[in-house]
């Protein structure tokens, strides 16, 4: 009778989720951000909360928060969606999924942010306690984990020769703060290595930081009046994934903390010349100095990955498609128009490349550019059995973590269904010791 009440708690809890949390299965960080304003773009570009799978990351990120000059507190950049008073509420939306196991984040900053604005705030002690008083009001109330710091970039693009100190003095005072909240800190920094050494003091904020996301992407782009890869691995001007990992490594930052940044977009080109043939590959001719745009990102020079590859699948008599094996990126072309982007090989590659990095993981730029609703099936029919054909780079990305994360040999810990069916066995038997009296004296 006790094996049987006892087989009974086994059923019940033993095969029970706690509350149900979405666990990937896999070791790794995937941290994947959220442009807001995605949203607003058109016809099937838009992308709402509704469209996320929050089982295809382990993070997810809001982007972004903005910094109000006038009292140096963190603001919402869209009443209208971030606040459910004004309107959708999107903030709350989103740490919503914390219940499904998600670690939810701000983001604050941004390409359109710039740097200014950030360096005054971080020059002043005043100021930064101001933020950071702000900031802990702002995530408390909207619920959020964690704060991801989005400077682009500390002594760059205006910002001032004492930045990098004072980005160390920012960070540091904001974990002697969220330490008490058990809020996250986590960082987006560049991925150049002359941004990297004007702006960060890797070893302090690597301190400092729960995690730094590298942003390996945008190396090339229409600037460069040249055609070259966005993401390369390899590159031998050493503007590259390995160059940077190898660089942030040598100077001190641990490969636990670091998050491979990966693209789901490309960035256009448009040659000086038509080439004689489509079966080129591109990589080094010249171009002009803007590129073209798609139609839902709409921003010069920028292809978001499900726009590349419904054009290649609309129009395949248009686009030839090919693969630079140097630097591991895919590219398409069409007449004097090209298109260089991280296929589903190419982030892959990458992935498998952070794996042997042992790094923390990788970070997604943006989710919102994935083939969400699964329009580029034709192009990824090996993914039949894969539930379902949207997603096609997250679901590539979760398959190559999931393979076999640890070997063996290496594992110290039980992994987590072994310490699941262990934890209910004591609560189990705890829960018959403690009840057992009561049952016995009812039967
Ligand atoms: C920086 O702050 C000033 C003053 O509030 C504001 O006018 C400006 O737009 C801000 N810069 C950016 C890039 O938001
Ligand atoms: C920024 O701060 C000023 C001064 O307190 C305030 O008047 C203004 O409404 C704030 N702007 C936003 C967008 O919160
Ligand atoms: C800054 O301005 C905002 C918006 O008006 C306001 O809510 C906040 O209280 C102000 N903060 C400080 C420290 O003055
Ligand atoms: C592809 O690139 C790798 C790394 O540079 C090299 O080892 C390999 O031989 C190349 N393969 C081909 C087919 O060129
Ligand atoms: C899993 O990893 C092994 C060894 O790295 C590799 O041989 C195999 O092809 C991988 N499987 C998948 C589905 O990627
Ligand atoms: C985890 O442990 C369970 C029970 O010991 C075992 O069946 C399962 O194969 C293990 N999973 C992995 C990924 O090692």
């Amino acid at each position: 009778m006790v094996f049987t009440y006892v087989a009974f708690l086994l059923l019940l809890f033993g095969t029970y989720n706690v509350h149900g949390l979405i666990k990937p299965k896999h070791d790794k960080v995937v941290v994947c951000y959220v442009a807001s304003w995605a949203a607003y773009r058109p016809g099937n570009g838009a992308f709402s909360l509704e469209n996320l799978r929050p089982g295809h990351c382990t993070h997810l990120i809001y982007a972004f928060a903005g910094i109000n000059a006038s009292n140096w507190t963190i603001k919402s950049l869209d009443p209208w969606a971030d606040m459910e008073k004004n309107g959708i509420g999107n903030y709350r939306k989103m740490t919503a999924l914390r219940k499904q196991g998600l670690k939810v984040s701000l983001g604050i900053g941004g390409w359109n942010e710039g740097s200014i604005n950030y360096s005054m705030m971080a020059s002043s002690s005043d100021r930064r306690k101001t933020f950071i008083a702000s900031t802990v009001e702002f995530l408390r109330t909207y619920e959020f984990d964690g704060l991801d710091l989005d400077w682009e970039f500390p002594g760059s693009r205006g910002g001032a020769l004492y930045d990098k100190q004072n980005f160390v003095s920012l960070v540091k005072e904001l974990r002697d703060t969220f330490r008490g909240h058990r809020f996250l800190l986590t960082a987006a920094i560049s991925a150049n290595k002359d941004t990297i050494d004007i702006g960060y003091d890797i070893p302090k904020i690597s301190k400092y930081l729960d995690y730094i996301h590298v942003m390996a992407y945008d190396y090339h782009g229409a600037w460069n009046k040249q055609v070259l890869p966005n993401s390369p691995l390899r590159s031998k001007d050493r503007l590259s994934v390995e160059d940077t990992i190898t660089y942030l490594l040598q100077q001190g930052a641990p490969a636990e903390k670091l998050v491979l940044g990966l693209a789901m977009y490309g960035r256009t080109f448009v040659l000086t010349t038509v080439p004689e043939t489509p079966k080129i590959n591109p990589i080094g001719l010249p171009s002009l100095d803007t590129g073209f745009k798609g139609p839902y990102t709409s921003e010069d020079g920028f292809m978001g990955f499900n726009e590349i590859c419904e054009a290649l699948v609309l129009y395949p008599q248009e686009w030839t498609t090919g693969w630079d094996n140097y630097s591991s990126t895919a590219y398409a072309i069409k007449k004097d128009h090209v298109v260089v982007y991280d296929d589903r090989k190419a982030i892959m590659i990458k992935v498998e490349y952070v794996r042997r990095q042992k790094l923390a993981g990788v970070m997604i730029w943006s989710i919102d550019t994935d083939d969400f609703r699964g329009k580029c099936s034709l192009l990824h029919g090996d993914m039949a059995l894969l539930d379902g054909l949207d997603y096609p780079l997250m679901k590539s990305i979760n398959t190559i973590l999931a393979n076999n994360t640890i070997p063996s040999e290496e594992k110290k810990e039980p992994n987590s269904s072994s310490v699941q069916l262990l934890s209910s066995i004591v609560f189990a038997l705890s829960v018959t010791i403690i009840y057992f009296p009561l049952y016995a004296n009812l039967s």
